[in-house]
């Protein structure tokens, strides 16, 4: 198992690994399997090619020794200063979810890390993130990890309100 960055001609690979996503927790994301199902081939190749050669953006994977994807999640960073990030997508197959073994991080810590690295790695000393107000895991998740509400909270095009949390890098 290998938590690694995506690359340029992963596509479809995300595709496939995103609409699963979006099939398994829908009530956790701004848009919805319909929608994005309907999306062309092209619409992958180019959003995993455009992010991958980006500066300062970056998608994460873990992949399983078959070479499947089993977790998504994504990073941009603000071209202009502060150069504040913003997380997306984060997700992980269920499977993969809560405490590893004792001396290991668990892969959610381990991905939302990643994602903070490249941030910081590119001066960010802030960083953003949308999760539904209907998702009591993902904010304990957040939380334990030092995500904080900001107070701002937006109905989503798929139906959810989420809500605005902040942390400082
Ligand atoms: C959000 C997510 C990445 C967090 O990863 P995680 O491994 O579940 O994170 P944690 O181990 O901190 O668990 C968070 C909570 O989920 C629950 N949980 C975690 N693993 C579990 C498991 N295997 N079985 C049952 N419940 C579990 C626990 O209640 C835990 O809360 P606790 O800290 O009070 O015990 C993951 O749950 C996920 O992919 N969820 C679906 C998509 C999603 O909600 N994305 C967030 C979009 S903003």
């Amino acid at each position: 198992m290998q938590l690694r960055q995506l690359r340029s001609d992963e596509g479809l690979a995300y595709r496939d690994v995103r609409l699963r996503s979006l099939r398994e927790a829908p009530e956790a994301f701004a848009s919805t399997y319909d929608e994005e199902a309907a999306e062309p081939d092209e619409h992958w190749v180019d959003l995993v090619a455009h992010t991958a050669d980006a500066m300062e953006a970056a998608m994460f994977t873990v992949e399983r020794p078959d070479g499947s994807h089993a977790a998504t999640t994504f990073v941009r960073v603000s071209s202009t200063p502060p150069h504040d990030a913003y997380i997306g997508a984060m997700w992980l197959d269920p499977d993969l979810r809560g405490p590893r073994a004792a001396s290991e991080a668990s892969w959610a810590d381990q991905l939302l890390a990643a994602a903070e690295h490249f941030a910081r790695a590119l001066g960010s000393r802030a960083i953003t993130l949308w999760v539904a107000e209907s998702n009591p895991a993902a904010h304990r998740f957040y939380e334990r990890n030092g995500y904080r509400p900001t107070g701002q909270s937006e109905p989503q095009p798929s139906g959810i309100t989420a809500q605005l949390l902040h942390k400082s890098l």
